[in-house]
């Protein structure tokens, strides 16, 4: 039986430091052998958000430690190890060059190939690591630094449909819990929050509802929660604008995908269709909930990364990394960081991509 291969992949685009180590079974479905990730929550929280020298600084003590722990947990040794993939963008250049650097230095020493990995991409493909999902696919990306509508239509092949215009959805959670005295990062809190909250109370506006095909627009939302804040009188009050903010979001994304869902089938033909929703605001369960409806009336099959891989990781790194091994698509020693990269030429850059606040 021949070698199935092993990816050591490697993430620091912003204030996860992580190490994964995934390998082929006999099924030729990937198998995570470990996936270690040192959040630095706790280092940034009290600044409200990431604090790039701060995350730098963190990534250089933690890596080879991280790296170690993977390695421990997965049983191989860096002999056992085919090739190295590590993020070089988007993110934090002072981010991305302590793992782009600490894989390059791991694949120049062992002599195995290196591949450079776009951390969206990642997310893209991060539901293939515990489901099989043939191209294309329509994909909801939803993080701290990106809301995009994408056909995925291969490894490498993306053809972005919408994006949000201002704020990432990710920052809109992050934003609304900030301004409701939540500590960073708010998202999953507004999560909890909402829970005990009335979903109704406040009409919040829904930016572009109408008008723009599927992109997005958050700006709008954010203000008239700054203006509600000022009045809120008590706990009741707060779990209130959090449900009804969660809502909001629900409710923009369920109309959005639909009209994405539309120009998808365009780009598809008549492909059985299936709708992924992935990166950190994946993990909320009223959104998957609203969008598993959307797709059970639409005749789509949603797919959902497992919540612990829905935040940054670095298993969907390696997912990466194993795809383009087998096509023999290597990179070289000097591939650079790439603050900016985007999956497709036409996408746009938002700013503050990659920082959570
Ligand atoms: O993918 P990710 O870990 O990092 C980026 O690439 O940005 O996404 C982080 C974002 C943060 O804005 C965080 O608040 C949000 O995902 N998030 C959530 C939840 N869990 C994480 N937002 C809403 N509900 C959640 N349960
Ligand atoms: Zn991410």
């Amino acid at each position: 039986m021949s070698k199935k291969p092993v990816i050591l992949g490697i993430e620091s685009s912003c204030d996860e430091t992580a190490v994964a180590l995934i390998r082929e079974n006999n099924k030729g479905e990937p198998e995570i052998l470990s996936n270690i990730v040192s959040s630095q929550v706790d280092i940034h929280k009290e600044f409200g958000g990431v604090v790039p020298e701060l995350a730098a600084r963190a990534h250089i003590e933690k890596i080879d430690l991280i790296a170690k722990k993977a390695l421990d947990e997965s049983g191989l040794s860096l002999n056992d190890v085919d090739a190295i993939a590590a993020t070089a963008g988007p993110g934090l250049v002072v981010c991305l060059s302590i793992g782009l650097n600490f894989g390059k230095a791991i694949s120049a020493s062992l002599k195995k190939p290196f591949i450079a990995v776009n951390h969206l991409e990642g997310h893209a493909l991060s539901p293939k690591l515990n489901s099989k999902i043939n191209y294309p696919y329509l994909l909801l990306l939803i993080s701290g630094g990106h809301s995009q509508y994408l056909s995925v239509n291969g490894l490498g092949k993306y053809k972005r449909l919408g994006t949000t215009i201002d704020d990432a959805v990710g920052e809109a959670f992050d934003k609304t819990a900030k301004m409701l005295g939540i500590e960073f990062p708010g998202g999953p809190q507004i999560e909890i929050l909402a829970e005990k909250g009335d979903p109704k109370k406040f009409d919040l506006p829904k930016p572009i509802i109408n008008k723009g095909g599927c992109n997005l627009s958050f700006a709008g939302l954010k203000t008239a929660i700054l203006r509600i804040t000022k009045n809120i009188k008590n706990e009741k009050d707060k779990y209130d604008l959090a449900a009804s903010f969660q809502n909001t979001i629900e409710e923009i994304l369920y109309k959005k995908s639909k009209v994405a869902f539309e120009e998808f089938k365009n780009v598809s033909g008549d492909k059985r269709k299936k709708f992924v929703v992935a990166g950190g605001v994946a993990a909320n369960k009223k959104i998957r909930k609203v969008l598993t409806k959307l797709c059970n009336e639409q005749n789509f099959d949603p797919i959902f990364p497992p919540i612990n891989l829905c935040g940054d990781n670095a298993a969907m790194i390696a997912m990466v990394g194993m795809e383009k091994f087998k096509k023999n698509q290597f990179d070289n020693l000097d591939f650079p960081a790439k603050p900016r990269w985007q999956l497709d030429e036409k996408a746009v850059f938002l700013k503050g991509a990659g920082v959570k606040i």
